[in-house]
């Protein structure tokens, strides 16, 4: 019986991972904490606050006697970090929280493992998982092989600078006083409970609105897409399998340009739309309700400064050394991530409700 530390659990892939962990795992303990930021939603952990192995404790990473009460009081072994500031337009409008939360706070975060799991000798079998990101790699161009874990870090956003840096205390942590740590490496995740403002559901939900559909530059940017369960599917078996002190690349081998998905995700929901009286009631103004195509809403507007070209994992070790093959085609995964958002607007009306809207708009008021 494992007992988790959940960091970012009431954010998109943390919440995702606490689903899947205790439907796997239902003997194990998971305490979730999270600083509820804009990203953070409880609603999305809806059917596992009331259960007797979880707790939800609202506070930050940053907060290190906090951090070291709760592996304490709870005795718990393994921590999985996925809190952070993850919005890479959030981090050219403003760095600082990247900073803090992403850098500082992971720090704040091995102190407290250290000091419970390593100091004054207590030997604890223990495990320390940083969740980060293919982005610390930099921008690959059209010929160049995918990152694999021995590419030299790269990092060209105030973001992933951010994560590079967390990664590197991470590593550091374990060569200087032997915690106990792996790192995973991941590629652009999509699935449920994502926010609306990373691509693939601000896509979805604008065609139902009818809303422009922004594409950064020539849209041929590309991105190696992962369906969200596949990526928490890889970070058990890293726990399960994976060497102390290893990095592990998470990837799905699913190499897209922006303007391919933007067309995909347009023509299925197009699809959707024209099979179904009852969407076509509570979407009105969705384009296929008129005889329109969703594509019609693509609006080509100014490029993400620094944007980076290209982005792809070679996932070789993880599919060797763990086993670690995505079970999720994009077909599958992108249908299944339509639906989800199909059927569950009360969750996304909360959250464009919220300070999203503001910031949006705020954005291209700039
Ligand atoms: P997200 O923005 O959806 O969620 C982040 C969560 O962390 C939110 O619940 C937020 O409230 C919480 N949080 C933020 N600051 C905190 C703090 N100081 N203390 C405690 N909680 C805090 O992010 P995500 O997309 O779920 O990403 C999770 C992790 O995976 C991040 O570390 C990110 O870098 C990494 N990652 C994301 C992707 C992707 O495509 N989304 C890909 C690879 C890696
Ligand atoms: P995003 O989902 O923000 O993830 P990341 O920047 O971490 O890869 O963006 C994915 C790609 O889509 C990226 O190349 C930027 C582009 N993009 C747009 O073209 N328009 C948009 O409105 C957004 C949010 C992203």
């Amino acid at each position: 019986m494992s007992k988790l530390l959940v960091t970012g659990g009431a954010g998109f892939i943390g919440a995702n991972f606490v689903h899947y962990w205790l439907a796997k795992y239902p003997q194990d303990r998971v305490v979730v904490l999270d600083a509820l930021t804009y990203a953070g939603n409880m609603a999305s952990l809806a059917g596992i606050l009331e259960q007797d192995n979880f707790r939800f404790v609202h506070g930050d990473i940053g907060d290190e006697d906090l951090v070291a009460t709760l592996l304490r009081e709870e005795s718990l072994d393994t921590v999985v970090n996925f809190a952070a500031e993850s919005h890479v337009d959030r981090s050219i409008h403003g760095p600082d929280p990247f900073v803090t939360t992403n850098v500082v706070g992971t720090h704040s975060l091995l102190k407290a493992a250290k000091k419970v799991w390593l100091d004054g000798g207590s030997g604890r079998p223990h495990r320390f998982h940083h969740v980060s990101t293919d982005e610390v790699y930099g921008s690959l161009t059209p010929e160049e092989p995918p990152f694999s874990e021995t590419n030299a870090y790269a990092p060209n956003s105030p973001y992933s600078a951010s994560k590079a840096a967390s990664d590197h205390l991470v590593r550091a942590y374990h060569h200087t006083y032997g915690l106990e740590v792996t790192t995973s490496n991941c590629s652009n995740n999509y699935g449920p409970y994502q926010f609306p403002e990373k691509l693939i559901p601000l896509i979805i939900l604008n065609i139902l609105e009818a809303k422009p559909l922004p594409i950064y530059g020539d849209g041929l940017n590309i991105r190696d897409w992962l369906y969200v369960e596949d990526h928490c599917r890889g970070i058990d078996l890293v726990l399960q399998k994976g060497r102390v002190g290893e990095v592990y690349n998470i990837g799905g081998n699913n190499e897209w340009t922006n303007i391919e998905i933007v067309r995909l995700v347009c023509g299925l929901v197009d699809q959707g739309i024209a099979a179904s009286e009852i969407l076509r009631q509570r979407f009105p103004h969705s384009p296929a309700c008129l005889g329109n195509k969703a594509e019609s809403l693509i609006a080509f507007v100014k490029d993400r400064p620094g944007h980076d070209r290209r982005y792809a994992i070679n996932a070789e070790k993880s599919r060797n050394e763990l086993g670690y093959v995505p079970q999720e085609s994009f077909e599958t995964g992108i249908r299944k991530t339509i639906d989800w958002y199909l059927a569950n607007e009360d969750w996304w009306r909360a959250v464009m409700n919220g300070s999203y809207r503001d910031w949006l708009e705020k954005q291209y008021a700039d």
